[in-house]
């Protein structure tokens, strides 16, 4: 029998049916309440809300858990393989070898960007925020590529995932030549997926960039690690703008926005800035824990706490240990790696943060990584980005395809002034 709650609203029973997930999670169902009752819920920030049932991905806050399409995390590091992951997101299952090869070719056939969208990188100031030209770039595409508006096949739907997939890296690196006002380097059809990328930001005309297999493992598995994280801020962006039966290009790039946010994936460039103010000797790591604290303050410890996990990331878990790893490898020091793990034995005894259980999350240790693989701090959002595009095509589709599924449009507890008359202005 199907478990329910009972809510009483002036006198009135109502009975309110209770779902459960997969792994026992229960969601008060209240889709008929407004109808039923006429209240409607608040919950600002939407904290206590599921706003869709989903398939793709499984986290639990409180042990520390996640899996994509019922893998665990850990599962992908041993021979990381970022696009492997990418077909398990968006189509629900490990791909076959064949599977695996034909969508390799779909990407490389899908690299370059239009000459078109090229020829925009030549316009843009250099000192312009890569943020900004990625999601730009992005929703531009639906102008070069018009046929891929409407993804009602699933043939034309794999494509423009492709397009998008493959373009994004493309993207990144110009826009990261562009910055340093270097010439664009065309991608190579013969290096995989973070190869290329790697190639395409650090090749220089008649020097190609050499790649390590241990630099490359990185990426892939940095990449992975962010490739989807269920309802965050920018994926709920993507199924919000979505809803509106906005194209896959529009709402990626109302994604790549909403991620930019120093809350968000903005915050692995925030820990950087903070970690080299403690080095430069700006303020001392206990100065920046005091200063976190601060109710009155916006300043927070960046690379802590999370909405969802109230352990530890198991994200960070995992980039910890690679960056121990990829130092150890690459031979290298950076100071920057000895003032983040001061910085998190004093965070984990101290009371306010153990009382509210705030450890470090994904952007804490992926900075450091990126960093020590060479790539500038403006890039590390943008390598953020690609990693979580699959995730955002996923639920993209997932949204798409679901006959039930309703624009979105929240309700609001109204409390501002009440009927007042308008005032001709010579009046006021
Ligand atoms: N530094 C100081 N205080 C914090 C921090 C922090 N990093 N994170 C949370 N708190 C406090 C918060 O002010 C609240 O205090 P109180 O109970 O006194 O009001 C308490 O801890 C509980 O916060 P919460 O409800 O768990 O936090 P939230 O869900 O509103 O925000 C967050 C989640 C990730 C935005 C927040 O933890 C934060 O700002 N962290 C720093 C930014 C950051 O690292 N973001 C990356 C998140 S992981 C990857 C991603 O999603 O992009």
């Amino acid at each position: 029998m199907s478990e329910k709650a009972i809510l009483v609203v002036d006198g009135q029973q109502i009975e309110l049916p209770i779902i459960t997930g997969t792994e026992g999670e229960r969601s008060l169902d209240i889709s008929n309440l407004r109808s039923r009752t006429g209240l409607t819920t608040c919950d600002p920030s939407l904290g206590n809300t599921a706003t869709c049932k989903s398939e793709i991905t499984f986290i639990d806050g409180e042990k520390g858990i996640l899996r994509y399409r019922g893998i665990p995390i850990e599962e992908f590091t041993e021979n990381p393989n970022f696009i492997e992951v990418a077909w398990l997101l968006i189509s629900g299952n490990l791909p076959s070898s064949e599977e695996l090869a034909e969508f390799r070719d779909l990407l490389t056939a899908n690299e370059l960007l239009h000459e078109g969208l090229r020829h925009q990188f030549q316009h843009i100031p250099v000192e312009a925020p890569p943020m900004a030209i990625l999601s730009a770039t992005l929703s531009n595409m639906a102008c070069f590529y018009p046929g891929f508006l409407s993804l009602d096949t699933p043939g034309t739907f794999n494509e423009a995932a492709a397009r998008l997939i493959s373009k994004v890296r493309t993207i990144a690196a110009y826009s990261y030549r562009r910055s340093q006002g270097l010439p664009v380097v065309y991608p190579d059809p013969s290096l995989r997926y973070c190869a290329n990328l790697l190639h395409m930001m650090f090749s220089i005309p008649y020097q190609q960039y050499v790649i390590t297999p241990e630099i490359e493992d990185a990426f892939n598995l940095i990449f992975i690690l962010h490739a989807d994280h269920e309802q965050n801020c920018s994926t709920a962006t993507v199924r919000t703008v979505g809803s509106s039966r906005a194209n896959l290009f529009a709402s990626c790039a109302a994604g790549v926005s909403a991620l930019w946010g120093p809350l968000h994936g903005g915050a692995n460039v925030e820990v950087i800035g903070m970690l080299e103010r403690i080095r430069a000797g700006g303020m001392s790591a206990e100065d920046c824990i005091a200063a976190a604290k601060q109710r009155d303050s916006k300043f927070r410890l960046f690379g802590f706490g999370h909405r969802v996990y109230k352990n530890y990331d198991p994200r960070a878990i995992i980039l910890q240990q690679t960056c121990d790893r990829v130092f150890t490898q690459l031979k290298i020091t950076d100071p920057l790696l000895d003032i983040a793990r001061k910085l998190e034995e004093l965070v984990l005894k101290d009371p306010y943060f153990v009382d509210r259980h705030l450890y470090p999350n994904v952007d804490f240790y992926s900075g450091i990584l990126l960093r020590a693989m060479g790539i500038p701090t403006n890039m590390f959002t943008v390598c953020f980005a690609i990693g979580r595009l699959p995730g955002w095509i996923a639920h993209w589709k997932e949204q798409h395809d679901d006959p039930g599924s309703r624009i979105t449009r929240p309700r609001q507890v109204y409390v501002g002034s009440g009927k007042r008359k308008y005032v001709p202005v010579e009046e006021r």
